[in-house]
């Protein structure tokens, strides 16, 4: 039987790419998507997979989308934590709700689709979590106090459940991408974004495809040996 792999944010941007390229290499995939129908529902026109709606920074609306994906599919084998937004600021500027929002959906939708697949995971002594952080999060970004706040997080708690999770034959790992050229990344102001590029040895942004490749290669059976690392993708911009 096909392993079930789940990608949150999985119809738009980097996340329809992780989709696409799991399903290729042969995976059962859902994509979880919260906001925007109408380019979910084209996602999955295209490609056949399975689309689900809800919110993952809530953990009532995970633990009920946990449970009718694994009635119609089945347990799940490898999760993406992908889902992400961004609410910029300086601090000196930044409302609660700004700091709130991208913590909740950044970070706290990691515990909560983390916390509804662990279980049966840990009890079928098999798993894959990938998390995708960010370049920010290992960097700090001016503008971006609340973000990086929640992917340096998401590097915490990928080492953590690691080594909970090791014996038990589920690798957590997580990749922090660059810049993207996704539409995350266009809405940037456009000399913040040159400043940005210019910063980039490689000279170009990167593609959805290149990270989705890293999760795809995270996922398999050859990655078994690699739990607990951050795998960062940024064309040369920061070394860790
Ligand atoms: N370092 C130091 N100073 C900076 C700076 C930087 N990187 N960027 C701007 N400043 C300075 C400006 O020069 C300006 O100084 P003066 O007042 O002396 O002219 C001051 O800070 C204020 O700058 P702005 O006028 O730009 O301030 P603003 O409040 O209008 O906007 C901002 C601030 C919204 C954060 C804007 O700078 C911005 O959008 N920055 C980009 C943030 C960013 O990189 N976001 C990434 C989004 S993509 C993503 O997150 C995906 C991923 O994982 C990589």
């Amino acid at each position: 039987m096909k392993r079930l792999a789940l990608v949150t944010g999985g119809t738009r941007g980097i996340g329809a790419a992780i989709s696409q390229q799991l399903k290729e290499a042969g995976y059962s995939v859902a994509a979880i998507y919260q906001g925007n129908d109408k380019v979910a529902e084209a996602f999955q026109k295209k490609t056949g997979l399975s689309i689900y709606k809800w919110d993952v920074s809530n953990f009532k609306q995970c633990q009920k989308g946990i449970a009718t994906i694994t009635n119609n599919h089945g347990p799940i084998d490898i999760l993406v934590n992908n889902a992400g937004i961004t609410r910029d600021g300086v601090l000196h500027k930044m409302a609660y709700d700004q700091w709130i929002d991208v913590i909740q959906t950044n970070l706290t939708s990691c515990f909560n689709m983390c916390r509804q697949v662990i279980e049966s995971m840990r009890e079928r002594g098999f798993g894959r979590i990938i998390n995708i952080s960010s370049i920010n999060g290992q960097k700090g970004q001016f503008g971006q106090t609340n973000y990086s706040a929640a992917k340096a997080g998401i590097i915490g708690l990928t080492k953590a459940l690691a080594q909970e999770s090791a014996i038990k034959g589920i690798t957590v790992n997580a990749i922090a991408p660059g810049y993207i050229n996704t539409e995350m990344v266009q809405k940037i102001p456009e000399p913040v974004l040159t400043q940005i590029t210019n910063q980039i040895p490689i000279g170009r942004l990167g593609s959805s495809e290149e990270v989705a490749r890293a999760v795809v290669f995270l996922a398999s059976d050859e990655a078994g040996f690699i739990t607990g690392t951050t795998l960062t993708l940024n064309g040369g911009q920061y070394f860790v």
